[in-house]
């Protein structure tokens, strides 16, 4: 597997054994690249609480890592290794509510122990090592999902191009190389990309944090603005796409990625710009049929309130943050999976790709 970028969120270091999880700390970019271990599952829970780690695709290799964790943890107290698995399995997808890679994830973890109990095989070190490399699996299926989508991604995007992308879709909320920002990367390397406008992404600043600081740190044009400058810019004429992850895209096609992005496609629609959405198929969810059904996070208002040690609002009065919106289906050009390009109707082309895993 070749990669053109180092920027990743997550490693697992070391051998099943004694090994452990190496996180990035999130919460400290830009100013500082400092890193985190995690030995336990309860770690990895709170490490997804609290945004050490964010980003789908990246919360859900994290939570494939924390069951195998949570295995080892079983097994090193002389229980059976899948004796607390129900409450681990519960412990992680208590985090976050919205992306839908978690309980994929953890939905993928769980199965393979039902297959391992089915096929009558026993609970030793051989279950140990097997499951620890289903989670490596996750891990690395992720990161060819990103070069794959990359790839077809790229083929969309004009020479020249000037695409405007939200929140931060990229290496570091992936396995590694990105969704959207691993189209913008396929498309750099193929001499396409004029500029990247990296809206800043208020209230946690995902775009103005990480977004500039990955495709800065791999050479990539990139020019921050606000997240109400983007009308500006498309009524200049100077965007001529726009690109954004996903949360979770339902089998409707309809797409529920961080607040604002709902925004930008309406303002797509209006100046006549396409709005592509980059989506493993890990976050396809056909269980769910609309977006109304999507449960979206909703988090502090301090997080609205305060911008650094600054307050910027007074106390007692009403605030709301929900942290992520559903842009419908209609507003979306195509949805680039690892598999294909999805187009309308969605209900249809996206259980097609589906099928085809
Ligand atoms: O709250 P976050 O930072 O976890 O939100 C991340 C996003 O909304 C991303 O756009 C989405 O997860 C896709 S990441 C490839």
């Amino acid at each position: 597997m070749t990669m053109t970028t180092q920027v990743r969120p997550i490693w697992w270091i070391g051998d099943w054994r004694t090994g452990h999880v190496r996180m990035i700390d999130q919460l400290r970019l830009p100013a500082e690249e400092q890193y985190l271990t995690y030995n336990d599952h309860e770690g990895i829970a709170v490490s997804i609480t609290t945004m050490v780690i964010r980003g789908a695709p990246a919360i859900g290799i994290s939570a494939a890592y924390g069951m195998f964790l949570g295995a080892r943890e079983a097994n090193a107290a002389g229980t059976a290794p899948w004796s607390n698995l129900p409450e681990v399995k519960a412990r992680l997808a208590d985090t976050r509510p919205t992306a839908v890679n978690l309980f994929w994830a953890l939905d993928r973890m769980e199965r393979f122990v039902a297959e391992w109990k089915r096929a009558g095989k026993p609970g030793d070190d051989s279950f140990l090592e097997a499951y620890f490399q289903e989670a490596v699996e996750i891990h690395e299926e992720d990161v060819q999902a990103c070069m794959d989508m990359g790839r077809l991604g790229a083929e969309l995007v004009p020479r020249g191009a000037r695409i405007l992308t939200h929140c931060n879709a990229g290496g570091l909320a992936t396995g590694a190389y990105g969704t959207a920002l691993g189209v913008i990367r396929a498309a750099h390397a193929d001499g396409k990309v004029k500029m990247v406008f990296a809206d800043e992404t208020r209230p946690y600043l995902q775009g103005a944090r990480l977004t500039t600081w990955e495709l800065h740190k791999d050479g990539i044009p990139v020019t921050l603005i606000t997240d109400s400058m983007a009308a500006h810019f498309m009524q200049k004429g100077q965007v001529d796409l726009v690109v954004v992850g996903t949360d979770r895209t339902v089998a409707n096609g309809d797409v529920a990625n961080k607040i604002g992005t709902y925004g930008l496609a309406v303002l797509c629609k209006h100046h006549g710009i396409p709005f592509y959405v980059a989506a493993p198929l890990s976050t396809v969810d056909l269980d769910t049929q609309t977006g109304e059904q999507i449960v979206i996070e909703q988090r502090s208002r301090d997080e609205v309130t305060i911008v650094g040690n600054r307050k910027l609002a007074p106390d007692g009065i009403e605030v709301q943050h929900p942290a992520f919106d559903v842009t419908p289906a209609d507003l979306v050009t195509a949805i680039i999976t690892e598999k294909g390009i999805a187009r309308a109707p969605y209900r249809e082309s996206l259980a097609a790709l589906k099928a085809a895993q």
